[in-house]
């Protein structure tokens, strides 16, 4: 570990050489969050072979399932000659007004879309450090949600704001209860929730990577064998929901990592990203003009060339480099340093590739030898460690366990202790 944080340091200039870089002290901790009585700890790891838009980057990474960081790092290494490249959208949010037991919905559409650059100027004054920052509210829209209910005539009106490098929850929110009253007062109604919404759709990251053959390839599998298993992987996904759900559950294997790592809100993006996949629209690369909006879709696809694959993820992804967690959490603070992030959207950008990564690992995986091999090689060590192993005997243990296919914690104990009484026994006097 020492040496690996060594590397970093001479890549990095960031001396990470005898601390621990995720510590969190207890009065951090207690200041967070409520009723705290002590702080719990994860792994914190290093993805490398990165290349996104043509730069290196080390994707620092939090999680506690064995396999993400390795699955990763090998993917990216099979994209690195051309890297990933990304293409994000301004970082528009979306926060929600909502108007209940209006009389006249269409009436109070018409009020609000009338009122809608008064109804800006308003919101932009309130958030003038943004605005200077090139930010702020930039379009007001209205959305009739039913005529009649048991709420009565129900509007919504979804304020549309550039949150530049905040992930913008807070200064969603602010805005809508600053302007909730008055919205209610156009539309003859009253004002019901004040919130964004977590389906940030104009709010995207577009993560490309091409593939060749060569470098799909390993010791027992042809490249153009691999190539075609995982263009048939993406479609089952695209034809199935149950495997969708699955598919982009590797895609999150990535994606959380970084987000844990960095001190986001990855509940936020959890909940974006699934909603996208069960409302957005068809992949773009699908090409899918009859695609139903509303069956539960990848958010990746692949897709074979002439010499290779071709991946596209598209997908929301609400982060930010101000505010939050990263007030207080160092070990956030430093994932950004040793990452060299200076915005959000490089921050999406890295987030975005460590998912198509994980998610091409994950179908690359399955198409040809299965995950369990490699998951289980990992889960001896784990039942090595668990039953007594340290040092060389870790290894040593797993690796009887992994060679019987016998990966069980009694069957740990009884190499442990067979190995242990060998290795004593040989010791010279
Ligand atoms: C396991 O964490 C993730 C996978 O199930 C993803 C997939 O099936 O594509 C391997």
């Amino acid at each position: 570990m020492e040496e690996r944080r060594r590397t970093l340091r001479e890549a990095t200039g960031l001396d990470l050489v005898g601390i621990d870089p995720g510590a969190l002290t207890l009065e951090a901790a207690d200041g967070m969050i409520e009723n705290v009585i002590g702080t719990y700890a994860l792994p914190f790891a290093i993805a490398t072979n990165f290349l996104v838009d043509g730069r290196d980057a080390f994707i620092p990474m939090v999680v506690e399932e064995a396999s993400i960081v390795a699955a990763a790092s090998n993917a990216a290494r099979m994209a690195r000659p051309r890297g990933f490249t990304t293409t994000a959208s301004a970082p528009m949010m979306i926060g929600q007004i909502q108007i209940t037991h209006v009389d006249d919905v269409d009436a109070a559409a018409r009020a609000l879309a009338e009122a809608t650059p008064a109804l800006l100027a308003d919101a932009r004054r309130l958030v003038p450090r943004l605005a200077e920052r090139g930010g702020g509210p930039v379009a007001l829209e209205v959305r009739v949600l039913a005529r009649e209910s048991l709420d009565g005539g129900v509007v919504v009106v979804h304020l549309h704001i550039d949150c530049r490098d905040a992930m913008g929850a807070n200064l969603v929110n602010t805005l809508c209860e600053a302007l909730a009253d008055q919205v209610a007062a156009l539309a003859h109604g009253r004002a019901g929730l004040k919130i964004l919404s977590n389906l940030c759709d104009a709010r995207t990251i577009t993560v490309r990577c091409e593939i060749d053959d060569a470098q799909l390839a390993g010791p027992d599998a042809d490249g153009a064998d691999v190539r075609r298993a995982v263009a048939a992987a993406s479609r089952f996904a695209e034809l199935d929901p149950y495997r969708a759900a699955t598919h982009n559950k590797g895609i999150m294997n990535g994606v959380d990592a970084v987000l844990v790592a960095t001190g986001q809100d990855w509940r936020a993006v959890e909940a974006g990203a699934h909603a996208y996949a069960a409302t957005g629209p068809a992949m773009p690369i699908l090409g899918d003009p009859g695609a139903q909006r509303g069956s539960y879709r990848p958010l990746a696809v692949w897709r074979e060339t002439a010499t290779g694959l071709s991946g596209e993820l598209v997908m929301p992804l609400a982060v930010g480099t101000v505010g939050g967690a990263l007030h207080v959490h160092p070990g956030a603070r430093l994932a950004l340093e040793i990452a060299g992030i200076e915005h959000a959207d490089r921050l999406a950008a890295l987030a975005g590739a460590a998912g198509l990564a994980t998610n091409l690992a994950a179908l690359r995986a399955l198409a040809t030898e299965g995950i369990q091999r490699g998951h289980m090689a990992l889960h001896a060590r784990g039942l090595a460690r668990a039953a007594g192993a340290t040092g060389d005997m870790v290894e040593r243990v797993a690796a009887e366990l992994a060679a019987t296919g016998d990966v069980k914690a009694d069957r740990a104990r009884e190499v442990l202790a067979r190995l242990a009484a060998a290795s004593v026994l040989k010791t010279p006097p």
